[in-house]
């Protein structure tokens, strides 16, 4: 495990503790710790009483089938996930409420009632079904952060057509694989988004995925920042154009709880991104529920995610939890220093929100910038703060509770993933002492451990991997049509258990703390990038003969992509020659995943057998002294590669 012993020393030295403060315990939504032993004691018995609040068309026969690794939830109910999310809500006189206040980056704002969520939700799906989408097709969606994406997704799931919500910030190249992958029929777009006062072009990748996608028809493009595109008549509809025609009704078509409500690909160890498929009664279940109790959801809250809808924190997180809990949101599409670094206090102040959940980097960068920015601001609203993506460093999160939570609100590390599909590991804000650093517990019925590499319990005080023994109602059902891939990544290497793939510990008193990934996956600013998937991007320039990554442990944005290429005979590690390497993995996989180091190197590191040792790269990548190079058949590489590498610029 990179960096574990010293992460481990670190947080051993972490004595601080703060208890939820009493006023908030007094009335916090989940305030009795009985629930824990509850769900333990009877887990089927927990969920099928966590499943009653909503609307089903038909109740399940069973509340699960856990033939492992596949399990089933609420087996022969039926349901639809936006009649829970609108109609529920409006049937009982709460369609005049504020789903979103939506603030664009220019500085105009939309706010968009549960009601009106609805029509648009209606029409945009009368829309989809006129294209020619039924129920089972899949659509992907390339979009901004604007309130038509929410839509977008909704209207889905309305005609029981799984949504694949592709980032915005994925290249042409990643969109198309993603789009062949499932097959799409439909591409929803817009011409763009702003971001950092620039337009960011989407229009021409969906081009370029149309062209590349046999199986996709049409595409429907919103107008948002109204710059010239491509048009083509046979291929594109306007959004504005097509919801004006429709008609605002649309009755939602009732699924089974089994049904797929989406897929969403992440890396995974190898080069080809995974199709994570999640269901529809169980995903509702769990995202609603652990949404309320985790961010303690209460009828006056304005709660503001500000991930990217296009990752799994914003499907679970800005759009399906929070319509569920019937939940007030703020929704902001552009970078936090856009006009200047204190775009997110402004906002928080304007729209006196109560609730921020964001991720490390994001604080880490807020720190960097300086106290200033957030001492500008009225803050007082909030009384709650999360944090998601990556482990978060003691120093952040003490920084997060004093400059932004006013040394008052109860801070929640939140631990889950896209495969998930909710928070599993996070504190109860009027139940848990959080210790800074930690995600303290598994929630109520999350039977999570760490096991050492035989998959046994390590003793507290110890190290190991986090695994999950039991079902939970959101979690994958697989992936996209490779069950045997499913079994072999998550659930050979401790047989019947759920491998998660990050290192963790357990302190004397039974908190967990994360402690990275174990395997070849990068996790940047948030974002998880495969350290193959960049080989292989990297391998494909005419320049590079070959390439090694590995993530390095960086101050702001978490781990840091740092390659090793040799480059072919003839060609030269130019300046030029870096900058068109970093564009050329841009271009194939997105900005995100540019290497922010590229060491040239005459060979790289390899065993007997010809294989890279990554681990002594990622020793010098972070200045430490190199591990054990006995097995290495080319020793005297490395000091050519740490030479090459104290003076290789970086980005
Ligand atoms: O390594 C863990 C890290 O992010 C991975 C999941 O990434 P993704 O599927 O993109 O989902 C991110 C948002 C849920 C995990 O395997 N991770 C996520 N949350 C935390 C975390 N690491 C430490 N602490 C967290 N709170």
């Amino acid at each position: 495990m990179p960096g574990e012993h010293e992460a481990i020393e670190n947080l051993l030295a972490e004595s601080r503790t703060f208890p939820p403060p009493p006023a908030f315990a007094a009335e916090a939504v989940v305030s009795d710790p009985a629930i824990y032993d509850e769900a333990t004691a009877d887990l089927e018995g927990f969920w099928a009483k966590e499943a009653t609040d909503f609307h089903w068309y038909r109740e399940w026969d069973r509340v699960l089938n856990w033939e492992p690794p596949f399990a089933q939830w609420y087996l022969g109910a039926t349901t639809n996930i936006t009649y829970n999310c609108l109609d529920r809500h409006i049937e009982a006189g709460g369609g005049d409420k504020v789903a979103y206040h939506w603030v664009g980056e220019p500085g105009d704002e939309r706010t968009i009632t549960y009601a009106e969520l609805h029509e648009d939700v209606c029409r945009a799906a009368n829309v989809l079904e006129r294209m020619g989408v039924g129920t089972g097709d899949r659509v992907a969606i390339y979009m901004p952060m604007i309130p038509e994406i929410v839509v977008a997704m909704l209207a889905c799931a309305r005609i029981g057509a799984p949504h694949t919500v592709v980032f915005g910030g994925f290249s042409a190249e990643a969109l198309t694989d993603r789009v062949h992958d499932c097959e799409a029929k439909v591409i929803i777009t817009a011409d763009g988004g702003w971001r950092r006062g620039q337009v960011s072009d989407l229009k021409t990748a969906a081009d370029q995925a149309f062209d590349n996608s046999p199986t996709v028809d049409l595409k429907l493009v919103v107008r948002r920042t109204g710059h010239e595109i491509q048009w083509n008549d046979d291929e594109d509809i306007w959004w504005h154009e097509a919801m004006e025609a429709a008609e605002a009704t649309c009755e939602p078509v009732e699924v089974d709880s089994e049904h797929m409500l989406y897929l969403l690909y992440t890396s995974g160890t190898t080069g080809k991104p995974k199709g994570i498929k999640h269901t529809t009664g169980g995903y509702m279940v769990g995202t609603a529920v652990t949404h309320r109790w985790v961010f303690d959801i209460r009828p006056e809250d304005v709660y503001w995610c500000a991930a990217d809808v296009g990752w799994v924190t914003g499907h679970s997180y800005i759009v399906y939890g929070p319509l569920l809990n019937h939940t007030t949101s703020v929704m902001y599409e552009g970078t936090p220093d856009y006009p200047d670094k204190d775009r997110w206090w402004d906002i928080i102040e304007r729209h006196r929100v109560s609730i921020l959940y964001c991720a490390p980097t994001a604080i880490r960068m807020f720190m960097k910038w300086g106290d200033a920015y957030p001492a500008r601001h009225d803050m007082s609203s909030l009384r709650l703060l999360g944090s998601v993506g990556e482990p978060i460093n003691p120093e952040a999160w003490m920084w997060y509770r004093e400059h932004i939570g006013g040394d008052r609100c109860p801070i929640v590390d939140t631990w889950w993933q896209t495969e998930t599909g909710t928070i599993l590991l996070s504190p109860l804000p009027g139940i848990t002492t959080t210790k800074p650093g930690s995600a303290t517990f598994p929630l109520p019925g999350v039977a999570a451990d760490v096991v050492d590499d035989a998959g046994n319990s390590v003793p507290l005080g110890h190290g190991g991997y986090l695994v999950l023994r039991k079902p939970w109602p959101a979690m994958l059902r697989g992936l996209y049509r490779d069950d045997e891939r499913y079994r072999e990544t998550y659930w050979t290497r401790f047989p019947g258990v759920y491998f998660a793939g990050d290192g963790a510990k357990r302190d004397e008193d039974g908190y967990f703390w994360l402690l990275g990934r174990v395997d070849d996956v990068m996790n940047v600013s948030g974002h998880r990038i495969s350290t193959t998937e960049v080989e292989s991007a990297l391998v494909e320039h005419p320049a590079v003969a070959e390439a090694a990554v590995v993530g390095r442990n960086d101050p702001v944005t978490g781990q840091a992509v740092a390659a090793f290429v040799v480059l072919r005979a003839g060609v030269d590690g130019t300046q030029e020659m870096h900058g068109e390497l970093r564009a050329h993995v841009a271009g194939l996989i997105g900005p995100f995943a540019k290497p922010k180091s590229i060491v040239f190197t005459p060979d790289l590191p390899k065993t007997r057998s010809g294989k890279i040792m990554r681990r002594l790269l990622r020793d010098i990548s972070e200045d430490r002294q190199l591990g054990d190079i006995t097995t290495l058949a080319n020793a005297d590489i490395m000091e050519a590669i740490a030479e090459q590498a104290a003076v290789s610029p970086e980005d």
